[in-house]
């Protein structure tokens, strides 16, 4: 509901310039006012006694705080929505709000490595057991479900390594025992990919990558059905841990257009995607869209798009010196940390490294490519000069 009127029915752009916001409750301004503070006054007895209102003080949230929440909700068709600092910050606050002591909790092996870290870490600290699985399990996951199973955390396309899940087959077999779910949907928002119509109790946004758009953000989102949502907002509630009102505006204007940046991530990411299969020195090109892609059938079963992150893997032999140079002589593409933001990146990733459940085959370098919103020509010149420097006779000065 918007204004009071239900906008389901409208095109989903149209939604997206709605939600969030009422201007006949703004004076007529067309975006929401900044909300910022700690104290609410209030004026009775009663009230102040009984904590009463939606905003009785600061860390209740503000109604910038909540314009955000609703707008979240409505988009992912969700029963309500809690927002966090960062994505890592979302991540954490489900496992708190879903697992307690004793738990088993199964993490997909392509999971985002700073989940691994929490699970591994804090939550071993607090005597609960994680098993990871190999993420191309699907209903197989079965198996690995114990009496005190309490959550499956899934992370479709996984992080790096690019595999895709069978959602609904894994939801499935979740119901059937009672697990929870969990899906770190930020790769495809839910633009392109309906978490809780496919059976997701619980979706985390990254909203630092594609929502925020311009890589000055950090915000995590964090959309429950009406089961998981209770639970989740009182953990919410109790450990108080909110983004500030500004970036929640920042969010909510990087909403009204996050479908055109997607559009254009996804048609630069698969031009770029298909020529790099060309290449003599790529072995492998690791996108959900394209048929190389481990569980690419899922993909083109439930998705409604791709993005424009996705992952090469490089035949075996290069040596480590041209690969350093390759990488660090580039004029476009640069080394960093996330992605979603307007400027292409590529990092060298090495999931040998992390994995546990299941064996990364390749010896090849492998580089995670962030397509952003630079000429497709510059993006595939910086690319012929990184490849030339990666197979130049080794002490050359390209
Ligand atoms: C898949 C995925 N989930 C969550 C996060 C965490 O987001 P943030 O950087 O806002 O903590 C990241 C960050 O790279 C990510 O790639």
């Amino acid at each position: 509901m918007v204004h009071g009127k239900d906008i389901s029915s409208l095109g989903l752009t149209t939604q997206l310039t709605l939600l969030g916001r009422d201007p006949d409750q703004q004076c007529g301004f067309v975006n929401p006012p900044l909300y910022k503070g700690s104290t609410v006054i209030h004026n009775t007895l009663d009230a102040v006694t009984n904590k009463g209102g939606r905003f009785w003080y600061g860390t209740a949230g503000t109604p910038t705080i909540e314009n955000l929440e609703n707008a979240w909700t409505q988009l992912t068709g969700a029963a309500g929505t809690v927002l966090s600092p960062t994505g890592l910050g979302s991540i954490a606050l489900v496992l708190l709000s879903v697992v307690k002591s004793g738990d088993h909790i199964l993490i997909s092996d392509s999971v985002y490595q700073p989940t691994r870290n929490l699970c591994n870490g804090l939550l071993a600290k607090y005597n609960v057991s994680t098993e990871y699985y190999d993420p191309l399990l699907g209903d197989d996951i079965e198996k690995l479900i114990r009496p005190n199973t309490s959550m499956i955390f899934l992370e479709s396309p996984g992080s790096q390594t690019m595999e895709m899940q069978d959602i609904p087959a894994i939801t499935k077999v979740a119901r059937k025992h009672g697990v929870k779910t969990v899906l770190d949907n930020t790769w495809a928002t839910p633009l392109f990919y309906k978490a809780h119509a496919h059976g997701i109790d619980i979706s985390i946004e990254a909203g630092t990558k594609y929502l925020g758009g311009h890589s000055d953000l950090l915000i995590g989102l964090t959309s429950a059905n009406a089961e998981c949502f209770p639970a989740l907002r009182e953990t919410y509630d109790d450990l108080s841990m909110m983004p500030g009102a500004e970036d929640c505006l920042a969010a909510l204007k990087g909403l009204r257009y996050l479908h055109l940046r997607l559009k254009e991530a996804e048609r630069k990411g698969l031009l770029l995607a298909k020529w790099l299969k060309n290449r003599p020195e790529v072995l492998q090109v690791r996108h959900p869209a394209l048929e190389d892609c481990p569980g690419h059938e899922f993909f083109v079963r439930d998705y409604e798009g791709s993005t424009g992150v996705f992952t090469i893997v490089l035949r075996e032999g290069f040596h480590k010196t041209n690969f350093k140079n390759m990488l660090e002589k580039t004029n476009v593409f640069r080394m960093g940390f996330s992605w979603g933001g307007y400027e292409s990146l590529m990092t060298p990733v090495n999931p040998a490294s992390y994995r546990t459940a299941t064996n990364w085959e390749h010896k090849g370098f492998a580089i995670r490519l962030q397509v952003g919103m630079e000429d497709i020509n510059d993006l595939k010149r910086d690319l012929n000069l990184a490849f030339e420097r990666l197979t130049a006779p080794l002490g050359s000065r390209l």
